[in-house]
């Protein structure tokens, strides 16, 4: 390590509180400092390089060094800088991206609402379905049910609806009016005998007892992300999405798809809403939107939902509600630009081509002592390790074997993220075969090392 970014790493230690990290490990080990990216790769301030597995945080659809996108910024930041959509403002790149998105979402939707991070896109949609609600006069309707693993934010009531313990503990989260229903993940929730679509059955009787208990008069909405990300890629039971969307329109409960992560290309289709048939009420985006070149997120809505807007905020005067930074002109030309090299790049038929690639090999590896199971759909996918594949055992919480692995593949050169003993892959969208075969045999190599720490130290 040179002097300079010796220093670099001290400095981190002095002054960076880093998110979603063990701050007391930090201290000891430091930062992995990252330099530059190139395509599918990053390198470290080392110059080693890395394939970035899990495109940053779900985001680079489109690699690290995207010309047009950065030419696009350039453009847009001369042209104008800043400017909002408060009190009836505007400007093209919003107007245009608006345009697009409406254009091409996977269900009628109406208008959009932008925001600068799927936190803030779910958190506004909460506070729509309060509003709203108000303004039908159902004023009891308010409570939101999520999924145990889901992950929605971590704002006050986006941690809240995420269904992951360490998102609450100690937060005091989550607010009253949060509950959670199953997390529908067969292969760890499934019972012996049960098939996927019996499983998918009970999950849906489970939500309908959680309503009926609490008073569906009391239930405004109900979130879910197609495929959970975050909680360590679930997709959902074969027949899920269907008996749970009969439950909701029974019970007038608005859905909300979180296609924060599986929104423009991510499972194989342009939306996740259209892999697996939803039809939600309201849908959130981020991410891939700018191909996370710069922070932008939108919050889509149906016209009978932006109707109660309009009523309310006829009402009282104002919809007061906004960011300053949503709808950024700068994030907006990016973003528009981003779903224009889709269209250009044909993204959705090379997810559809590459994609049997990561997913056949993910399935080869549980022929390895340690993967109970690999799941996943597109260019989304997961390993399980386990203690023991008969009895599906899972390994003390103390071995932190999911870091284990992840640290293996890290020193060789494929960064991803351990989430519990789930090891997540989700490459920019412009990844090639060979380049997965790349992902799959680090991955290989690094799961053998793990399984031999693991034996030497009496563990497996
Ligand atoms: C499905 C989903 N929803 C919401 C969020 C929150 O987005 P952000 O971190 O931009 O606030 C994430 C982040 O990973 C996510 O995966």
């Amino acid at each position: 390590m040179s002097e300079a970014s010796n220093s670099l790493s001290q400095s981190d230690k002095r002054n960076v509180l880093h998110p979603y990290t063990n701050i007391s490990s930090h201290n000891e080990a430091g930062p992995t400092i990252i330099t530059k990216g190139e395509g599918i790769h990053v390198y470290d301030d080392s110059g080693k390089k890395y394939i970035e597995g899990l495109a940053g945080l779900w985001c680079t659809s489109l690699g690290f060094n995207n010309n047009k996108l950065v030419e696009a910024s350039q453009k847009a930041m001369r042209q104008l800088p800043f400017y909002h959509t408060f009190g009836s403002k505007s400007h093209p790149s919003a107007i245009n991206l608006a345009e697009k998105l409406i254009a091409i979402a996977p269900t009628p939707m109406s208008k959009v609402f932008f925001a600068n991070s799927g936190s803030e896109a779910n958190d506004t949609a909460v506070k729509i379905i309060w509003y709203i609600n108000n303004e039908r006069g159902k004023t009891n309707k308010k409570k939101i049910i999520a999924r145990n693993k889901g992950y929605h934010g971590v704002t006050l009531m986006t941690a809240g609806l995420t269904g992951l313990p360490n998102n609450h503990r100690d937060f005091d989260l989550p607010l009253n009016g949060i509950l959670h229903t199953d997390c529908p993940h067969y292969y760890r929730y499934g019972e012996t005998d049960e098939s996927e679509e019996q499983f998918a059955t009970r999950c849906a009787d489970n939500l309908r007892k959680l309503i009926l208990h609490e008073g569906p008069d009391t239930i405004a909405a109900f979130f879910a992300e197609p495929v959970i990300g975050a909680g360590g890629v679930i997709p959902p039971p074969k027949t899920y999405f269907k008996k749970i969307q009969n439950i909701l329109n029974e019970y007038d409960i608005l859905f909300v798809a979180d296609e924060v992560i599986c929104g423009f290309g991510r499972t194989g289709n342009m939306f996740g809403t259209e892999t697996y048939e939803l039809k939600p009420d309201m849908i959130t985006l981020a991410k891939a939107l700018s191909s996370g070149y710069l922070p932008i997120s939108a919050l889509l809505i149906s016209e009978d939902i932006f109707n109660s807007i309009e009523l309310e905020s006829k009402k009282i005067g104002i919809f007061g509600h906004g960011y300053t930074y949503g709808g950024h002109p700068v994030a907006c030309a990016v973003a528009l630009e981003t779903l224009s090299i889709y269209d250009e790049m044909d993204i959705i038929r090379h997810v559809q081509e590459v994609s049997p690639t990561l997913q056949n090999g993910l399935k080869k590896l549980t022929m390895h002592p340690l993967v109970g199971e690999a799941r996943g759909v597109g260019l989304l996918g997961a390993i399980e390790l386990v203690k023991n594949k008969e009895t599906k055992e899972p390994f003390d919480i103390g071995v932190g074997v999911g870091g284990l692995l992840a640290g293996r593949m890290q020193v060789n050169g494929l960064i991803s993220r351990a989430m519990g003993d789930s090891l997540a892959f989700a490459p920019p969208l412009i990844i090639t075969v060979s380049q997965i075969d790349e992902i799959l045999a680090i991955l290989a190599q690094s799961l053998d090392e793990t399984l031999k720490i693991l034996i030497e130290r009496g563990l497996k």
